[in-house]
């Protein structure tokens, strides 16, 4: 095999609760992550040449080892000892820096794709390792579907589909650096915390409306803070027919979840109008 066409889902947070800081300073997290439908273009391609080779449709995306993707193949090669490089062209669909996993699926598709490519049979346990090292939530980012991340994000639960529903994704014009929210974080006390059970609970019954109640995200009041957007969307979702809003990992994407399509275009079209946003699009809750 020379090429290999990927689609590089997006990812909604529907609980995020953090249960404590760990000595390395990251956070124990306990978070119910699902795919949505969305997704970035992920093509890989041999190439002859020594070295990996990045392209994407946003100019100012890096291409470099700032880039995971580009990160991803690097690793591939330098573990299983490939001489030949691949060219990587991402077309990106999924906003970045915007809670939505864009970036980490992108890197998910990538090792996948140099897997199969490359023919390396790489053992799961050995792939989930890499992904790890690679980013937090590129673990779930391979898995996909409906799951439970504990630990970092790397210890995963398969959870039974979540009910299908309509999903409004709307990010503010800013990009929220998720380090900066997990330190601002640290200075202030949680003290709502999401109940992740009933949340669970909901899900096995197929019941969207109890998801919707118990969707919650203790990073959201931080990030609020940094962006007052979040909290205005939130609301304005809700008033525009929404069965639940909530913002995505640590922002600042908010989305609402829907139980009709008509209802979901309509408000998708209200905030675009009314927040003048770029980045407002419907999509659904994609189970593999
Ligand atoms: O793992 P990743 O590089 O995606 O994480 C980005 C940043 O998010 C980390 O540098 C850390 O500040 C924060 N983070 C955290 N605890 C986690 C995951 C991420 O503090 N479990």
């Amino acid at each position: 095999m020379e090429h290999i066409n990927l689609k590089a889902r997006a990812k909604i947070n529907l609980t995020l609760d953090v249960t404590g800081v760990r000595d390395d300073g990251y956070h124990e997290l306990k978070m119910i992550m699902q795919t949505v439908e969305l997704y970035d273009r992920v093509y890989i391609k041999k190439i002859d040449k020594p070295y990996v080779k990045l392209k994407s449709n946003l100019e100012w995306l890096p291409t470099d080892g700032k880039n995971l993707a580009y990160r991803a193949a690097e690793i591939i090669r330098k573990e299983y000892g490939i001489n030949e490089g691949v060219f990587i062209e991402l077309q990106k669909a999924i906003p970045v820096a915007a809670g939505l996993a864009g970036g980490s699926s992108d890197c998910a598709a990538v090792l996948y794709g140099m897997n199969i490519l490359f023919g390396l049979k790489i053992d799961r346990k050995r792939m989930a390792e890499i992904a790890l090292e690679l980013g937090s939530d590129v673990p779930y980012c391979l898995m996909r579907g409906t799951a439970l991340a504990e630990g970092r994000g790397e210890i995963l639960t398969k959870l039974p589909p979540c009910p299908e529903s309509w999903v409004v994704l709307a990010k503010p014009p800013v990009g929220l650096s998720t380090a900066a929210v997990y330190k601002a974080l640290d200075k202030t006390e949680v003290t709502v915390h999401p109940d992740t059970e009933a949340a669970i609970r909901a899900i096995e019954n197929n019941d969207l409306s109890g998801v919707a109640d118990n969707l919650s995200n203790v990073l959201e009041k931080v990030s609020i803070e940094m962006c007052p957007m979040v909290g205005q969307l939130k609301k304005c979702f809700i008033d525009n027919g929404a069965i639940g809003a909530l913002m995505s990992g640590s922002g600042p994407t908010v989305y609402g979840l829907f139980d009709d399509k008509d209802l979901a275009a309509e408000a998708a079209e209200t905030i675009r109008k009314e927040f003048q946003l770029r980045d407002v699009i419907l999509t659904k809750i994609y189970n593999v």
